[in-house]
């Protein structure tokens, strides 16, 4: 097997970059922006995906890889690929029903599809569309019986996987957001009706299904989503708390430091995920790709590590693998094809990575994912340090 076959024809997308164009003019504004937006200057989403354009691979040839298998294992069962679908608030304000069709894929591809605590799609309905596929995603709101609410609800929908987010303690300000009036639910005032009037398409197919909301608030309860509130509940306290709480495989989500990722393994959690949120929370944050191979260290080899920021290509899947992740998750790319192109860009996005990260294993002179170690960058590592050490001579006797 080289890759999965995709499920849907598209003439449109054939990369994130397409995707991302398309994305541009089809959203209003408010939503492109809210999609795409970071925290203070955006500088730190940006250093995420150029560090990654910096990191090369060494190509071998005339090894025997006409067979190669893209399937991953990943705390103790075997995904279809190497990559799945990150958390992501609202999806469905990229376009009605996203949340339906990244379920569809995420069980054609046989990968997971993370569901945001501040979903547009109820816990339940994302199992029943995913089953084990899905995973859930749990922010700890200014509620915490509420947020433990969730939690029930997703060990008796059947979830076996929970992500605790802990990076958003508070929300960063997303000056594009604050500019641009982008409130959950929507305020439409003159500038937002303008915006919308000049995007028919997704108005009026938003407005026929109904405008997104958090589905899993305002239920029964009465707790309603408030974006700006404060998710510090996550503490050491409470990841304590949960891990005795929940059964099944429990993931932390939001990791950039080495010492806090050992204390998290060291607190019984079965993976760390690492990211710095795709730069939405911290602005000054080091790239996230950066901290994988010193946390990579921290925790031992074996230890189950999940990464995400900045990934827009297969071979960046390749070189996240490289660098130490386990397996890697997407952002704001899934959430661009399908404001393209619908269930068709999705799946060619899924098709491009997907066929990417095949080709890439060729090129490497490799045929599994679990062959994909530092051995395959360039420079090696041994001879980065024979380059680095080389360099040092070089300047202590120009000195
Ligand atoms: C629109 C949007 C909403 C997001 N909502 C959440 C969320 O609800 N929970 C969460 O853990 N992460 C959330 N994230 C962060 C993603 O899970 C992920 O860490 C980030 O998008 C990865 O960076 P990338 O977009 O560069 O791939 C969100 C990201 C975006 C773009």
């Amino acid at each position: 097997m080289t890759a999965p076959k995709s499920i849907g024809p598209s003439r449109k997308v054939f990369s994130t970059e397409d995707a991302w164009r398309i994305a541009a003019r089809r959203l209003p504004r408010l939503i492109f922006d809210f999609i795409e937006g970071s925290a203070g200057r955006e500088v730190s989403a940006g250093r995420n995906v150029r560090r990654f354009d910096e990191i090369m691979l060494q190509p071998r040839v005339m090894a025997d890889v006409a067979v190669r298998s893209v399937a991953t294992r990943l705390m103790g069962r075997t995904y279809g690929l190497p990559f799945g679908i990150a958390p992501m608030g609202m999806c469905n304000l990229s376009w009605p029903g996203a949340d339906k069709y990244l379920a569809q894929a995420a069980k054609h591809y046989d990968v997971p599809v993370c569901l945001s605590s501040a979903a547009s799609s109820s816990i339940e309905e994302m199992y029943r569309w995913a089953g084990e596929n899905t995973w859930f995603q749990l922010y700890v709101g200014q509620s915490m019986e509420h947020s433990l609410s969730l939690v029930d609800r997703a060990q008796a929908a059947g979830y076996e996987t929970l992500i605790l987010t802990v990076d958003v303690p508070q929300v960063s300000r997303r000056v594009r957001d604050l500019r641009n009036g982008f409130q959950v639910p929507f305020s439409i005032g003159p500038r937002q009706f303008i915006d919308f009037a000049l995007h028919p398409r997704w108005s009026l197919t938003t407005l026929i299904n109904g405008p997104p909301s958090a589905k899993n608030f305002n239920a029964g309860n009465g707790v309603r989503f408030n974006r700006n509130g404060s998710r510090a509940g996550a503490d050491w306290a409470f990841l304590d708390r949960l891990r005795n709480h929940w059964k099944g495989k429990l993931v932390v989500k939001g990791v950039t430091s080495a010492d806090d990722a050992r204390r998290i393994r060291n607190s019984g959690a079965d993976a760390v995920y690492v990211s710095n949120h795709g730069g939405r929370q911290l602005d000054s944050a080091p790239p996230a790709i950066d901290l994988l191979p010193i946390i990579r260290s921290a925790v031992g080899p074996d230890y189950p590590l999940i990464f995400d920021s900045g990934i827009r290509s297969g071979e960046d899947v390749v070189k996240a693998l490289a660098l130490g992740a386990d397996f890697v998750m997407i952002g704001r790319p899934m959430l661009f094809a399908l404001a393209a192109e619908a269930e068709a860009g999705l799946n060619a996005l899924f098709s491009a990575f997907a066929g990417d990260i095949s080709t890439a294993m060729a090129q490497l002179g490799i045929t599994t994912t679990d062959q994909i170690t530092r051995q395959v960058l360039f420079p090696p590592p041994d001879q980065a340090l024979t380059m680095q050490d080389s360099k040092l001579k070089m300047t202590s006797t120009s000195t």
